[in-house]
């Protein structure tokens, strides 16, 4: 991704970003931590792999990037509570409604959003949130586009 999309230091403000959030949230009531941060290549090699003993690669690669594509290896993406659909529609299902209509303010996105999926490329992850700066955020939520049609990209990998 170009460093365009960042509108400050983006290592600098990351942490209090998510600091601000969280304690905002648990104003409302919701209480969130972050269950996936940054991933090295080697974590997430044996991540995929890991998932690709149990299911198919071409089912595995709707949910999880390979080593190297990750945006968790970047530092700036990151799982809030869990990552898993079926954990979103039952405990987690307040914090992904939450997250949804607040984590724009803090700079945040929903990276992989309902609807998308055929343009990001990865199934719909509410639990998966995107530094990319409180400006940003806030172009890109009130847009409706997901990041690659905002930034005018695809998530085509290139080998
Ligand atoms: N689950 C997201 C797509 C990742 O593995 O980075
Ligand atoms: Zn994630």
């Amino acid at each position: 991704y170009s460093n365009a999309v960042y509108d400050g230091d983006p290592v600098l403000t990351f942490n209090d970003a998510f600091n601000e959030m969280k304690a905002d949230a648990l104003k409302d009531g919701i209480s969130i931590w972050i269950s996936s941060g940054f991933r090295s290549y080697k974590t997430q090699k044996n991540l995929f792999e890991r998932y690709c003993k149990n299911d198919v690669v071409s089912n595995v690669e709707m949910y999880s990037a390979r080593p190297g594509h990750s945006e968790h290896q970047t530092g700036l993406a990151i799982d809030v509570n869990s990552a898993s659909s079926s954990a979103y529609e039952t405990t987690y299902k307040k914090v992904g409604e939450w997250l949804e209509k607040n984590c724009h303010r803090y700079g945040f996105i929903i990276r992989y959003p309902k609807g998308k999926e055929n343009i990001t490329g990865y199934i719909y992850e509410p639990w998966h949130i995107r530094y990319v700066g409180k400006d940003y955020a806030k172009k890109i939520k009130e847009s409706g586009l997901c990041l690659e049609e905002y930034l005018g990209i695809d998530s085509k990998y290139a080998y």
